[in-house]
């Protein structure tokens, strides 16, 4: 019988060029049905996941990112953000989940959930009170899978992709 194993690494510098083309793909599989306007969508994908935005926000201190594997097979990813303060929440020492994505041939296989663990154990260790993040209204599959996890709303905020507006609610969980 085949062994499976999932293993989840601490991203560096290196991982760039893999970061931007997983983060692209997720993103245009799971959002860009929403987005009307492709030519928007494309113009954001070439923004949030170019090679030298991604290298970037690998080399800044601030940030945290995860790659989860599949028998060494990248099948997702999940940024954290160290001292990302909002205004819905009165607590200065807080994180931001700012992103969690699965390719979507690997979703509902628990790739999510332990990446969403190890983030949260990480944020734990590191001292903070509170993660928040936010997420689409018509995201219902991350929207449960957030709840399920003790997210709560604290409030919205639009979201701009070129001239359209979009509501995403900010969720927090007390650590
Ligand atoms: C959000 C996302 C990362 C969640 O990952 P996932 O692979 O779907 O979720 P998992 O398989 O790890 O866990 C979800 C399943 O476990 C269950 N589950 C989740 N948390 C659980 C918990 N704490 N206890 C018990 N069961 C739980 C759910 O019922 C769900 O089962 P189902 O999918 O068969 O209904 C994933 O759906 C994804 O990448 N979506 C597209 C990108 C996206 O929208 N990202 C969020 C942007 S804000």
């Amino acid at each position: 019988m085949e062994t499976i194993t999932n293993d989840i690494r601490l991203a560096t510098s290196k991982d760039a060029s893999l970061l931007a083309l997983l983060g692209r793909i997720t993103f245009r599989e799971s959002h860009g049905g929403y987005i009307e306007d492709k030519t928007n969508l494309d113009a954001y994908l070439d923004r949030a996941f170019s090679f030298e935005t991604t290298a970037r926000e690998l080399n800044d201190d601030n940030n945290i990112y995860y790659l989860i594997y599949k028998n060494n097979f990248p099948v997702g990813y999940a940024k954290l953000v160290k001292n990302a303060t909002s205004e819905f929440i009165h607590n200065q020492n807080i994180c931001r989940l700012e992103r969690i994505y699965v390719l979507e041939e690997f979703i509902s296989q628990k790739f999510g959930i332990d990446l969403l663990n190890k983030t949260v154990d990480k944020a734990k260790e590191l001292g903070f009170d509170i993660m928040w993040l936010s997420v689409y209204i018509k995201n219902t599959k991350a929207i449960k899978f957030y709840q399920k996890n003790n997210f709560e709303e604290v409030g919205s905020i639009s979201f701009q992709i070129g001239k359209k507006g979009y509501d995403n609610p900010i969720l927090a969980k007390k650590l």
